[in-house]
């Protein structure tokens, strides 16, 4: 008897005399319809046991979250609600699943707070909201891969453990095999990490971003996929501690075409999903609505889901120089009426989270492009302007989210790098490598960073980054 997931058989052309399907048990009902899911697809497939004719031993067995083994008939539905239906044969408990236990978890049947599904996060992909996210999140990853590789770009693997802090930042988990009740010490009294595995002093890596650079300077195309990790102590709804960043890195592409290159990236793999992952997201958009009625109408979001992707898809990103972008947000109403938390008075001011949502959502109302930043909020890195102030910087802002892209065209004079690297206390032995490449066939290149989990909880709509990651790491929580 051939096996079929849920998928096969509820897109099932035909009917089928027989079949063996395997999952978990969602519920169970009137001793007669189990609603059966296995995470091929968002939709359960009833199976209707004949009670009458079943041991009454494992009709006790067939509760929610069990795993069985259905062997039956697709048939055409007799009940609404459903085109098809399995017929049950036979049924084999796999594993069982406790009544008593099981009412003290997640997979017990009702609303549970993303706070509660967060506490059980090895069963919340039993749920519907989280089986969604992670196929979507599966989907835009392949998406990304597919773009990338459809347009000549090589994947590249940046090393997970560095010796350098590529976004200077500071912000990075050490690396050590040393005893931290006894370290070797050397003759100033500090730690001797020529002592430690590396024999220097090593991190996780906050960005591929530098040795990317590398490989640009040789494949022409390239970008990375991986983890990398921040030791900030932000405790937001969009930082975590381990994130997954995308960079492509192109040879002799400016800021122009590191934008036009990120616009159209994010539009494709947007689509790709709004074409692949219908069931999903139809079932994330009704949850939005749903979620949309216990606001105040104020709060409530003007467009669905799919609406707000659409229009992502749909519309030029506004290009706003960061210049401008203060001359906006100076004359606004809330930096008038003093309702930022941080009131810009000058040129020279970071942006805050506050500042680009007021951009993206309430004063250009599409996504936003912001480049030319002043060269001291930035990284050390970025080409300088003619203007020697400002740095051919580009951050992506989307609605709801704020910051989803940070790039760069990149220094690739080798003096202005290197005063540069002076100026901030950078130490050229750290990079010696990375000037090298800026001794020889220097030449324009540009890249970007995309947040991974930004871009899934953009697509979902979720709005905590903890639920579109399998296992968030964040300050004091490392659980599983
Ligand atoms: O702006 P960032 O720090 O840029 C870089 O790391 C560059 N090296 C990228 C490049 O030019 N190749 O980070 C890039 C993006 C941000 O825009 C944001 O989406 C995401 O990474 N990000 C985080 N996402 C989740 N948690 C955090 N703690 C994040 N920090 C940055
Ligand atoms: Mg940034």
């Amino acid at each position: 008897m051939k096996s079929y997931t849920v998928a096969e058989l509820l897109h099932s052309e035909t009917l089928l005399q027989e079949v063996t399907v395997k999952g978990w048990v969602r519920t169970f009902r009137a001793n007669r319809f189990i609603a059966l899911n296995d995470g091929s697809t968002i939709k359960n497939i009833q199976c209707v046991v004949d009670f009458e004719n079943t041991n009454e031993d494992i009709l006790k067995r067939i509760g929610t979250g069990a795993a069985v083994a259905i062997k039956g008939e697709l048939i055409e539905s007799q009940g609404k609600g459903q085109k098809v239906e399995v017929q049950v044969k036979d049924i084999t408990i796999l594993g069982d699943a406790d009544p008593e236990e099981v009412s003290k978890t997640i997979l017990q049947q009702k609303r549970h707070t993303l706070e509660k599904l967060r506490e059980q996060a090895h069963l919340r992909t039993r749920t519907n909201t989280f089986s969604a996210v992670m196929r979507l999140r599966s989907s835009l990853s392949f998406a990304i891969h597919k773009y990338f590789n459809d347009n000549g770009f090589y994947y590249m693997h940046a090393p997970i453990i560095t010796g350098s802090d590529a976004e200077g930042a500071g912000e990075m988990f050490r690396v050590t095999t040393l005893d931290p009740k006894n370290p070797p010490l050397n003759e100033e009294g500090n730690v001797d990490y020529t002592q430690d595995f590396f024999g220097k002093e090593t991190n996780l890596t906050v960005s591929g971003q530098l040795e990317a650079e590398t490989y640009a300077m040789s494949l022409g195309k390239v970008y990375t996929f991986g983890p990398t990790f921040r030791a900030e102590n932000s405790n937001t709804s969009r930082h975590l501690a381990e994130f997954w960043m995308i960079e492509p890195e192109v040879a002799f592409m400016d800021l122009d075409g590191n934008m036009d290159l990120a616009e159209d990236f994010m539009k494709s793999v947007l689509s790709y999903v709004l074409e692949h992952n219908a069931d999903d997201l139809a079932f994330l958009e009704n949850r939005l609505i749903q979620e949309d009625k216990t606001k105040p109408q104020a709060e409530r979001s003007e467009m669905t889901l799919t609406e707000k992707l659409r229009f992502v898809i749909d519309n030029n990103f506004k290009r706003v120089s960061y210049t401008e972008a203060i001359d906006i947000l100076r004359n606004s109403k809330p930096n008038k009426k003093k309702k930022f938390k941080y009131i810009i008075n000058e040129w020279g001011a970071d942006l805050q989270s506050e500042h680009e949502r007021f951009l993206v959502e309430k004063h250009f109302k599409c996504p936003v492009i912001l480049f030319d930043y002043p060269a001291n909020i930035k990284a050390f890195y970025m080409r300088l302007n003619e203007d020697e102030k400002t740095v051919r910087a580009m951050d992506i802002l989307f609605p709801g989210i704020g910051e989803i892209v940070g790039g760069s065209q990149r220094e690739e004079r080798l003096d202005v790098l290197k005063e540069k690297m002076a100026a901030l206390d950078i130490p050229e032995e750290e990079l010696w490598w990375y000037l090298e490449l800026r001794k020889y066939g220097t030449a324009v290149h540009s890249g970007f960073g995309l947040g991974f989990e930004r871009l899934v909880m953009f697509a979902t709509g979720m709005s905590n980054i903890r639920d579109v990651i399998p296992y968030p790491r964040t300050p004091q929580n490392a659980e599983f």
